[in-house]
């Protein structure tokens, strides 16, 4: 499973880029406003430092618009991923994309039916958003899963992009899913190396290596 920061903080993906675990980087209008910077900036940034597919998201709601400031995101790096909202106007903007070789992250996602539309339109990736159906009462990750069986049912290439991870236990699930890619704060991806019982082991070691006669 590929490994995706949800965020534009600079430091933070330079930090997780240098771990080695970092496949690509996924951003939203919430992240690129908490910069504080204009977002072509922090978009050159991001795409100077990660070499993976680099998601940034579309903010216009028709299909000759969407189309318009896609192809603009696209022509800023060979690694960039226009991220589109799911609606009619969004998919058919995905259509045009997928003719022309551009790759696309179908956002907002939170039904199977929906994820299956995106996929016959040809999306790259597709991004339920498992915490914010959890927060409103509902199975989120039941999404993934309903999502992974459709896909593979016909074999759609649209990979399943596992989004909004509230904690560790949602990317695991996700993994224990087959979602192709997760993406994730940069505080879970953190909490991912972590575990007491490493930390006690590692220590006893040591211990036991300083009772060694040097
Ligand atoms: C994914 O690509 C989104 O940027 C993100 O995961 C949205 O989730 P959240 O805003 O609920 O955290």
């Amino acid at each position: 499973m590929k490994l995706f920061l949800d965020t534009a903080n600079i430091e933070q993906i330079r930090q997780a880029w240098d771990w080695g675990i970092l496949d690509g980087v996924t951003t939203n209008p919430f992240h690129i406003a908490n910069t504080g910077r204009k977002a072509m900036d922090v978009y050159q940034e991001i795409l100077d430092i990660v070499d993976g597919p680099i998601s940034l998201e579309c903010v216009t709601l028709t299909a000759p618009e969407i189309v318009e400031e896609g192809r603009a995101l696209a022509k800023l790096h060979k690694n960039v991923v226009v991220k589109v909202p799911l609606m009619k106007e969004g998919l058919k903007a995905v259509k045009i994309f997928a003719k022309e070789g551009i790759k696309t992250n179908v956002t907002v996602t939170f039904s199977p039916l929906q994820a299956l539309l995106a996929a016959k339109c040809g999306a790259t990736y597709i991004s339920p958003f498992v915490g914010r159906l959890d927060a409103a009462g509902h199975f989120g990750m039941e999404l993934v899963k309903q999502i992974k069986t459709i896909y593979t049912n016909y074999g759609f290439e649209t990979q399943l992009l596992a989004a909004a991870m509230r904690h560790p236990t949602h990317v695991l699930e996700s993994a224990l899913a087959g979602a192709d890619v997760c993406t994730m704060a940069f505080d879970i991806m953190e909490q991912m190396y972590k575990h007491p019982m490493t930390d006690i082991v590692i220590e006893q070691f040591l211990n036991d290596w300083a009772r060694v006669p040097k």
